[in-house]
């Protein structure tokens, strides 16, 4: 994808494409303004006989407009005006590309960049307009026999400035915009792919793959016999039923020398059924899903990677299969993790923990910079936070505010909760010294609590994303959160925003 910003007029530019707004109450926006003093009044004309209108989600293409450069003109609604945010604009973005999605479009200029968006900048704005453009674009159809339908063949997205002086700004947002569309492209595509393709072996491979011929980035993968060597039983446990081998994958991404890593840990659960805790059959489709931790923090590797950021980042993949079977952990076991603490495994459905205490545990040699597991870990996170907000817990407040920054400023993004000894407590078992699930009441913070006492000394955040790594219903599929909020800290860590 080539990327520009112009200060040239909506009217001016021979494209394929331009996007332009239109608020409420016939306000014109920027662009719209100059389309419309270029074409003799053709927009103002058409919100008087109702074909365009300013109103959030609507949207129209206009071709041969007459004294307009460009062959299509989308028209999109942006609500009050004055009322434009981050949010609000991504939005339009996305309604602007949905609408000539199926057109053999290859060059887009953006306009909207230049209405007043609260909050933002010409950095921020295109790098929006990119992830946004990108985003609707994806599509999983590797799966599907038969001819592919043809993907619309953009290969330029531009964006209007106001001034010359932002032209590097913009083009900065772009391309890191770059890297986090590609990031969480493959994120989705890991999410998305079925667990009879996407095993632990398979991500092994994968990532494997995407270190070979690259001087920065190594792959290594531990085999279970590694892992038994290393102690790390809770871990094992859970891959007790399973025939796939378990692997534990460890990439190292090195731009910045000797520095301390930052070390992301992602829980891939290539599939969850519950093990002898078994799952109820409706919907467990879904936990195919229970690898997206493992997806964002890959695809978000795959992001810094791309941007050849001056940073170190480590990704710890503890990858397994949860099922039941003969040999499967049952309710009531005590396993011991690699740390030595030992855990009675109340609900084989709580897994997720139990790999990730010891990858965590595994994270310690690397003597990270900050250490963040990212899994979907809890139903109980999509019953306080819905699919909007992930959830952020932290042993430490400045870390906790670092990832909710990024979230906002990304607009993915999350929300701060606690820990605490009273939720810890309520982990107490009579056998081990921790149960694996902390009983009715704050599920997703006693899991949180869980991981704590795998932490401690360590500067560590967890983020449950069960609500937001990916939809249900008929736009089921992975979101590739959240790669965003991901690569904005790590960004924001290598001093390379704006
Ligand atoms: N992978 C699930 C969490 C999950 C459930 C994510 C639904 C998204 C939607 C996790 O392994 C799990 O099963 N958690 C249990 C924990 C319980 C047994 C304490 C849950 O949330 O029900
Ligand atoms: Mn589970
Ligand atoms: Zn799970």
């Amino acid at each position: 994808m080539k990327y520009f910003a112009t200060t040239s007029k909506a009217s001016g530019r021979a494209v394929d494409c331009i996007i332009v707004g239109i608020y409420n109450r016939g306000k014109l926006g920027v662009g719209a303004a100059d389309i419309d003093a270029a074409s003799n009044g053709r927009i103002r004309s058409l919100i008087k006989s109702g074909d365009i209108s300013g109103a959030t989600g609507r949207v129209a293409v206009l071709t041969n407009v007459v004294g307009v450069k460009a062959s299509r003109v989308v028209v999109v609604g942006l609500g009050k005006p004055g009322g434009l945010d981050a949010a609000g604009f991504r939005k339009a973005v996305v309604t602007a590309t949905r609408a000539i999605a199926k057109s053999k479009t290859r060059q887009i200029l953006n306009c909207l960049t230049l209405e007043p968006v609260a909050n933002s900048n010409p950095y921020y704005l295109a790098r929006h307009t990119v992830e946004c453009i990108g985003g609707t674009l994806y599509r999983f159809d590797q799966m599907k026999s038969g001819p592919k339908k043809a993907a619309m063949p953009l290969n330029t997205i531009g964006v209007a400035i106001a001034k010359r002086g932002d032209a590097g700004k913009a083009t900065r947002g772009a391309e890191h915009a770059d890297g986090i569309v590609i990031g969480m492209s493959l994120a989705r595509d890991l999410g998305n792919l079925p667990a009879n393709v996407c095993t632990p072996s398979y991500l092994a491979r994968i990532t494997k793959k995407l270190a070979t011929g690259n001087g920065r980035l190594t792959t290594r993968v531990l085999s279970e016999t590694e892992m038994k060597r290393l102690g790390m039983g809770s871990l094992l446990s859970v891959t007790a039923g399973a025939v796939e081998p378990a692997k534990l994958i460890v990439m190292q991404y090195k731009g910045a020398g000797r520095d301390n890593p930052v070390v992301l840990v992602g829980k891939g659960v290539t599939f969850d059924t519950g093990g002898i805790s078994l799952k109820p059959g409706s919907g467990m489709d879904e936990m195919k899903f229970d690898m997206c931790g493992a997806a964002s923090v890959i695809g978000t590797l795959v992001a810094i990677n791309k941007m050849k950021l001056p940073i170190n980042l480590t990704v710890i993949v503890p990858a397994v299969e949860n099922m039941p079977s003969g040999t499967a952990t049952r309710p009531g076991d005590i396993v011991k993790s690699m740390s030595g603490q030992t855990i009675e495994v109340l609900n084989t459905d709580a897994e997720g923990r139990l790999i990730l205490c010891d990858a965590l545990t595994y994270a310690r040699r690397f003597k990270p910079a900050a250490l963040i597991d990212v899994a979907t870990l809890t139903g109980a996170c999509v019953v306080a936070l819905g699919h909007h907000r992930c959830a952020i817990y932290a042993n430490e407040d400045t870390l906790q505010n670092e990832l909710f920054t990024a979230g906002n400023n990304s607009e993915d993004i999350g929300w701060p909760m606690p820990l605490g000894d009273q939720y810890a407590a309520q982990l107490k078992s009579n056998f081990a010294d921790m149960a694996n699930i902390g009983g009715s009441g704050g599920g997703s913070i006693t899991a949180a609590c869980f991981l704590a006492k795998f932490t401690k000394d360590m500067n560590w955040a967890h983020l449950d994303i069960a609500g937001v790594a990916w939809k249900s219903g008929t736009h089921k599929g992975a979101t590739g959160r959240p790669v965003p909020l991901l690569s904005q800290f790590l960004l924001s860590r290598a001093g390379a925003l704006p």
